[in-house]
Formats: C-alpha cells, structure tokens, sequence
C-alpha cells in the first residue's frame, strides 16, 4: 500500500490538467530515442519493458508500440491518467524505491521521474529496483531532466487549450 499523502498536488488533485500541462505528442520524439536505444543495444530484441514513474504514460503511449510495458508509478491519480490513455498496458501503484514485483523485463526505463530521488538513498535504492527487475543482458536506462554536468540555468514555457479549458506555465530551472 502507497500512501498518497506526499504525491504533489499536480499528481493528485490537479491530475486532470496534467495533458493540458504537458502534451502527449510533446514526447514522441524522446519516445522514439528511447525506443532505437533499447532496440540498438539489447544482446536480443527486447519485449518487455518496465516503466518506474511512468507518470500519466507519455512516454509509454509511444513506446507500448514496441514494447509490452508494466508501468509503475506512487501516484494513484497520475495512474489513471495513463490508464486512459494507455488502456492495454499493465499499471500497478508502487514505488521505484521498493516495489518489487518478482519477474524480470527485458529492459527498465526511468525517465524525469528520477528526479525525484533526492538523496543518494533513495537514488541507490530505485536503481536497485531497476537492477533486481533487469533480466541478465537486459537494458536499465535513465533519463533525467538534467545532470549537474551538463546543466545550465534555463527558463522555458508550456502548456496547452484542451475542451473548455487550458494552461500556461513559466518554468525557471536554476
Ligand atoms: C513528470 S511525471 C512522469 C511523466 C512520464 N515521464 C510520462 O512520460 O508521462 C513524474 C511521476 O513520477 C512519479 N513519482 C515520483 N516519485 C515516485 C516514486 N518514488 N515512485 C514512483 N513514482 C514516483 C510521480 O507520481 C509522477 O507521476
């Protein structure tokens, strides 16, 4: 059982702005990155693949078409998300941190959702998860927003109209 007490507002109660917030089709090109990298460096082709913070299933609404994909994330709310939009994928509400779903994928995908490992704990424990979910030769990859060694104070903007309402936001990466 995840408690849901400590999941921000906007993977909450604020959930259904979160297509408006940030667009599907904003992701498909990162989507098909991913993608050719697991297809390009798996030893076999790859089937499985497990998303941890898999989020309101951007990502994976591109990627479920390459992969069978069980996603992951603590979010109750941003797990239907996805659901809606990625009906056939396996979802279950857990944490990257400790969920532990005893069978093996052929690949584990993090993406900004890694972000959230604050501390090096909690980092160590999430990429153990991906470790103990790995199959032997199987790819574990991870794709943070930033990295201290390439990162530069930034702002950008976003956020799109959807039936009746819309979104727009300032972002200040600093
Ligand atoms: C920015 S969203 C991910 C969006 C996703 N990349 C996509 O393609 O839609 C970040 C997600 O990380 C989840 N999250 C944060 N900490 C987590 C944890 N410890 N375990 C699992 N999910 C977590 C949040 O609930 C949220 O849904």
């Amino acid at each position: 059982m995840v408690s849901q007490k400590k999941n921000p507002l906007l993977y909450t109660e604020l959930s259904s702005w979160w297509l408006l917030f940030t667009p599907t089709e904003e992701y498909q090109e990162e989507a098909a990155f991913y993608t050719k990298l697991f297809v390009e460096k798996s030893a076999s082709p790859p089937r499985t693949l497990l998303e941890l913070g898999s989020g309101g299933g951007n990502n994976a609404s591109f990627m479920k078409n390459n992969f069978q994909m069980t996603l992951v994330d603590r979010s109750e709310d941003m797990i239907q998300v996805s659901q809606n939009q990625n009906p056939k994928c396996e979802h279950i509400i857990g944490d990257m941190r400790t969920v532990r779903l005893n069978r093996l994928f052929d690949g584990v995908f993090i993406h900004d959702a890694v972000a959230y490992m604050k501390s090096e704990q909690d980092l160590y424990d999430a990429m153990r998860t991906a470790y103990v979910h790995c199959r032997v030769g199987g790819i574990a990859l991870f794709a943070p927003d930033f990295v201290r060694e390439t990162f530069q104070p930034s702002t950008s903007h976003g956020g799109i109209d959807g039936a009746g309402r819309g979104i727009r936001y300032l972002e200040f990466a600093i």
